[in-house]
């Protein structure tokens, strides 16, 4: 279980993800129980219709050999702002949450990079296609991983998918039932030899990836999609705008045609799990020079905050003492 961290200012150390070996404990049904305990019944409304939102959370090995869980709080605001769209109502505040989160790292014992997926759903075992009158619940679960997309340069297709429009399953929800959309748009790029995807929003317009937002550089300065594109309100995004900000490039958050991803210097993609990872190409077309300064800076930057390296950015770090 134990993962060595070689490089320990890079990404994520650790398999991606595809097969899970859990923590040996969960938060499910209101205690912290046995990973193999927390099961849910066949008739649960969120396995039937997709009622749940989500988030994934990373905590990171720090350079001084300890564990942190990285914007933990911004998690679980969103997951809770979320399921207001689900008109879930769950019992657990943000201060819970992360008090749990920290308790279920801690019994694991091991500073290794992990990832946590914590879940509110509708628990009820119900037919009806409602929100009101169900059950919410919220788990926890976590496993260590490393990348969940490459960092070292992506081959990138623009889906013929369409994004999931706010007027029909929000994207800034992370409804669960929403990532089919994803699952569609990725699993057409990994047929056509794609490493990942782009969907554009119902107007033509640069949305987001599959589990990542959107950025490029152009002529030094940065531009990503605003929120009201149909994106996630990335954490990450977010994150990544302070420290472009910072290190005093210009950021703008704007509607981006399609071949501004084509003629870019440089490509990125954010997220909790895609970390900051270069796109190399798109749709065949070699981006700028590939991995551009830029993007090379900011990962850099990302990779030492989140390692915490950087005491600049020690408040987005959550310590677990193991
Ligand atoms: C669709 C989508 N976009 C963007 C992101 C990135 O969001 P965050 O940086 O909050 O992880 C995610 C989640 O990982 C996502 O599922």
């Amino acid at each position: 279980m134990t993962q060595t961290v070689d490089r320990p200012s890079s990404g994520a150390q650790g398999g991606d993800g595809t097969a899970i070996t859990a923590c040996a404990w969960a938060y499910f049904g209101g205690g912290l129980v046995p990973f193999a305990e927390a099961n849910v019944s066949i008739a649960t409304h969120a396995l039937n219709y997709g009622t749940a939102v989500f988030e994934g959370i990373r905590a990171y090995r720090q350079d001084d050999g300890g564990l942190a869980v990285l914007l933990v709080r911004e998690h679980y605001q969103r997951l809770l702002r979320n399921g207001r769209l689900l008109r879930a109502a769950v019992p657990e505040s943000v201060d819970d949450l992360v008090e749990l989160t920290v308790e279920l790292l801690r019994r694991h014992g091991t500073a290794e990079d992990i990832y946590i997926r914590p879940l509110l759903y509708k628990s009820a075992h119900s037919l009806r296609l409602q929100l009101t009158g169900l059950d919410d619940r919220i788990s926890i679960y976590a496993f260590p991983m490393g990348g969940y997309l490459d960092t070292g340069g992506l081959r990138v297709s623009v889906s013929a998918w369409q994004r999931v429009n706010d007027n029909a399953i929000p994207a800034r929800g992370k409804v669960t039932g929403s990532y089919v959309n994803a699952c569609m748009a990725v699993e057409d790029a990994h047929t056509g030899g794609f490493g990942e995807t782009v969907l554009l929003t119902a107007d033509g317009h640069v949305a987001e990836a599959s589990s990542a937002n959107v950025f490029a550089v152009r002529d030094g300065e940065i531009v990503t999609p605003p929120l009201s594109d149909d994106v996630l309100p990335g954490i990450t995004r977010s994150a990544v705008i302070t420290l472009a900000r910072d290190a005093g490039y210009t950021v703008h958050e704007r509607s981006m045609d399609r071949t501004e991803l084509y003629l870019a210097d440089e490509l990125f993609f954010t997220g909790t799990g895609a970390q900051v990872a270069p796109v190399a190409s798109v749709d065949g077309r070699t981006i700028g020079e590939g991995v551009g300064s830029v993007t090379t800076d900011l990962q850099t930057r990302y990779f030492a905050a989140v390692r915490g390296s950087d005491p600049h950015y020690a408040a987005w770090l959550t310590r677990v003492a193991l």
